[in-house]
């Protein structure tokens, strides 16, 4: 049958991660997907750049609007990042043009993801996001495929690996605020704009989205009470550890009788508990739906086989035919949210 030919704008860590994984295991893509799965064409900012891996066969173009609206592109797979500026112009050019999508953009979608998936609704298009939240962990298809059947009760975790990162190293090694904050400077953990980690604001972005796939809601950014670990202290640190407990950067969201709760700030968890055992630049997603229980998940939440990884499910989904939408019902069909309902310190 006809192959399902993908357009990658942004060859940085996860496209380069997404090329490879086409090119290298391209039988095993076209067993699950009944169909076989190619690249046509690629676009990134720099065209010479050694990626580790051969683009020759692929058409080269420098504008990712030009990439999105290929006729030989029947998927536009979004991996360049930044909310605003080309990658909403090439996502909103790609939906208009008919084209399904896949991105990793948790920032864009965080604040256009409403707007975006109207838009893919209303062409016929299917936008879809599993790297943009918690990296490998297929937690959106867990939440809208899995635990379709539940009510949930909560979705909490933690959605930032860099914080994660250096909250451990302080607590692990002794290290300060600023040391551990270079160590994973050095590591190239940190975003572009490091802020976006500390701050927690990467990861209300991820927390606004779960909230939104979990209650129903329209994504809400603005209604996140955000804080991020630029606060925490050693001797905070140590304290906690006193009482037996650890300090993580965790999200929360619920759905109370004021509305809906969404809320990221440095808590308190049990050390004993999984959240408390997880060290170094890992996620944790913990779901609680009113028939499952409470169902865990831990594993990579940056990274190029992981963010690879979760792209691929869904480029994977697409080939099979999957038509269904990103949040798990329509998009029109999401309840607005009032800011100030989670406007809570
Ligand atoms: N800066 C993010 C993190 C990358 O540390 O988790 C993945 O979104």
């Amino acid at each position: 049958s006809d192959p399902l030919r993908l357009g990658i704008a942004g060859l940085g860590t996860v496209g380069a991660g997404v090329v490879k994984i086409v090119r290298q295991k391209a039988e095993l893509l076209a067993h699950r997907a009944g169909r076989p799965v190619v690249v046509t064409a690629v676009s990134a900012r720099n065209r010479d750049k050694d990626r580790g891996v051969s683009l020759s066969d692929y058409a080269w173009e420098d504008d990712p609007v030009a990439l999105a609206t290929r006729d030989d592109v029947d998927v536009f797979v979004e991996l360049m990042g930044g909310s605003d500026g080309p990658a909403k112009a090439a996502t909103e050019a790609a939906i208009a043009a008919g084209k399904d999508v896949v991105t990793a953009n948790k920032a864009m979608l965080a604040h256009h993801g409403q707007a975006l998936a109207l838009a893919a609704e209303e062409a016929g298009s299917v936008l879809r996001f599993e790297a943009a939240v918690a990296g490998g962990i297929p937690v959106i298809k867990a939440l809208t495929e899995g635990l379709a059947g539940n009510q949930i009760e909560r979705v909490l975790g933690v959605m930032n690996g860099t914080c994660n990162y250096i909250l451990t190293r302080m607590e692990g090694a002794g290290l300060t605020y600023e040391e551990a904050f270079a160590e994973a400077d050095a590591l190239g953990y940190l975003e572009a704009d490091p802020e976006l980690d500390v701050g927690g604001i990467d990861a209300g972005h991820k927390l606004s989205l779960l909230a939104s796939i979990a209650f129903g809601t329209q994504v809400n950014f603005a209604g996140v009470a955000l804080e991020g670990i630029g606060q925490v202290s050693i001797d905070d640190i140590r304290q906690a550890g006193d009482m037996g407990y650890k300090i993580k950067l965790l999200g929360v969201s619920q759905m109370t009788g004021r509305g809906l709760e969404q809320r990221m700030a440095p808590c308190l968890v049990p050390e004993t508990s999984p959240l408390g055992q997880l060290v170094g630049g890992t996620n944790m997603v913990v779901i609680e739906g009113d028939q499952v229980g409470q169902i865990v998940m831990r594993g990579a939440g940056a990274g190029e086989g992981p963010t690879a990884s979760a792209v691929m499910g869904d480029v994977i989904d697409i080939a099979r035919g999957t038509r269904v939408s990103t949040f798990g019902q329509a998009a029109s069909s999401l309840a607005p949210v009032a800011a100030a309902a989670t406007a809570t310190p």
